[in-house]
């Protein structure tokens, strides 16, 4: 997870992008894992063994996922939707037919469809909970010296709101992350941690399919940046 981090994030993160440009990330993003999360996340659930708590934590994160429940706002993949209705782009833009997606981005989507149904569960569970919800900043989190920003100040101080002009209504994405991410970040490192312990063929497994999954995320990005026109610094440089 240290390794999560992509030479175009920063651009993300401030102004200077065209309308066009945003689109193009977003779009993938939503194609790619946001619109079938809570699906991958079935998936998995369904090839989790008799281990109440385990399959209590996946259940209560697909319902979250799915219908906001928890957060009580809505589906994320549908919260996502608005977000982007805030920055004035209409739904029919991310349906899958509007255009065609980056090949490394079909293959980063393949490899998530098809590992969240395959054994070992342990391995898929990680993958999605932990590789794909998680970030660069998991250690930190986790060893309690980061501080996910939280309530207003979450979507306050978003670079969507910031520097893009996305009303904070429209943020509720933010706002449902900032109140049940955190609970769900713990629950995926217990379950791992439980289930693949140092050693064990699982923890194997479970290394090998994060490492694969961050091979194929790292081209994924670097074709998304790619169609968006972005240049990779040069070393040493910033972008
Ligand atoms: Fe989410």
């Amino acid at each position: 997870m240290d390794r999560k981090h992509h030479w175009a994030y920063p651009a993300l993160t401030r102004p200077g992008l065209s309308r066009s440009q945003l689109l193009v990330h977003f779009r993938h993003e939503y194609l790619v894992y946001v619109r079938d999360f809570p699906v991958l996340l079935a998936r998995a659930l369904g090839l989790t063994p008799p281990l109440y708590d385990v399959r209590r934590a996946l259940a209560e994160n697909l319902y979250e996922e799915q219908t906001g429940g928890l957060s009580n706002t809505a589906g994320h993949p549908l919260l996502f939707l608005r977000m982007m209705a805030g920055l004035g782009f209409a739904e029919a833009a991310f349906q899958e037919d509007a255009g065609a997606l980056h090949p490394n981005a079909t293959r980063y989507r393949e490899f998530l469809r098809s590992l969240s149904a395959s054994e070992p569960w342990v391995a898929a569970v990680a993958l999605l909970t932990i590789f794909v919800e998680g970030s660069v900043n998991e250690r930190a989190e986790l060893e309690g010296t980061y501080a996910r920003a939280a309530g207003r100040d979450a979507v306050a101080s978003h670079p969507l709101v910031k520097h893009y002009g996305c009303p904070p209504e429209a943020m509720q994405l933010t706002r449902a992350h900032a109140s049940v991410e955190g609970g769900h970040r713990r629950d995926a490192w217990a379950t791992v941690l439980a289930h693949a312990a140092e050693g064990a063929s699982e923890a194997d497994a479970v290394a090998a399919v994060c490492e694969e999954a961050l091979v194929l995320w790292h081209a994924y990005r670097d074709g998304v940046a790619a169609e968006m026109g972005l240049a990779r610094p040069a070393a040493g440089g910033s972008l």
